[in-house]
This record gives structure tokens, C-alpha cells and sequence, in this order.
């Protein structure tokens, strides 16, 4: 059995061609997330307009489950409040991916965790800014 089998088509898809590769120049937050059981790493940026994610990318040292949760949830997150965007569970993200191998499932945390830390950073910034 080839080991791709492991995988549903939509995670290969993802995989090989990957949506919101990059980085966004002035990111409303960025958010950078490690996976202490392999070592990957995940970097989410988001654009936010008035509490909504308007843009969102990301740069994944990754595993295929990594690069292809870090596609999903920044095509999830995107026209989404800030709200919205924090209840997107890891499972979620497997889900709409047509499910991940149970053994690649931690991949996927990283992705709720990425979003996460991305309006972490954002909120604080704001907070910031909005100081009067
Ligand atoms: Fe490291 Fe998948 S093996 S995130």
C-alpha cells in the first residue's frame, strides 16, 4: 500500500498546492506555534479589519498534515470574526480535510494554536495602538 494511502485526497491536495503560502507585510498579528513532539513549526499571519480576518497566510517548517492544516484553517479563517476564528477547533480543521491518520492528528494542533497566537499577538498590539 503506498504510505499516501494513509491520506484523504483533500489532504494531498493540499499538500501538493498549498493556498495562502507566504507572509502578509504589516500583519494586524502573527502567530508562531511549535510542535514539541517533531520539532515543526508554524507561522500564521492575519490581516483583521474591524474584528473581521480579511487576509490570512502562512509559512509551515512542516510535515504534509502540517502544511495542509496550515492551508485549511487559513482558507477557514478568512472572512471570519475574531471570535469565529478562535472557536476553530484542531478537529475541525482535520474534518475539513476529510479527516487526518490518527498518528498525524498533533499535526493538526498546530494549526488551532497558529490562529490562536495570531490574535493573541493581535490583541495585544491593539492594545497598544488603541492606548489613549
Ligand atoms: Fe510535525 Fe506533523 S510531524 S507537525
Amino acid at each position: 500500500m503506498p504510505v499516501e494511502a494513509a491520506y484523504s485526497d483533500k489532504v494531498m491536495e493540499h499538500f501538493t498546492n498549498p493556498r495562502n503560502v507566504g507572509e502578509i507585510p504589516d500583519a494586524s498579528g502573527i502567530g508562531t506555534v511549535g510542535n514539541p513532539v517533531c520539532g515543526d513549526v508554524m507561522r500564521i499571519y492575519l490581516g483583521i479589519e474591524d474584528n473581521v480576518i480579511t487576509d490570512a497566510k502562512f509559512k509551515t517548517f512542516g510535515c504534509g498534515a502540517a502544511i495542509a492544516t496550515s492551508s485549511m484553517v487559513t482558507e477557514l479563517v478568512k472572512g471570519k470574526t475574531i471570535e469565529e476564528a478562535l472557536a476553530i477547533t484542531n478537529k475541525a480543521v482535520a474534518e475539513a480535510l476529510d479527516g487526518l491518520p490518527p498518528i498525524k492528528m498533533h499535526c493538526s494542533v498546530l494549526a488551532e494554536e497558529g490562529v490562536q497566537a495570531a490574535i493573541e499577538d493581535y490583541r495585544k498590539k491593539s492594545g497598544i495602538t488603541n492606548e489613549q
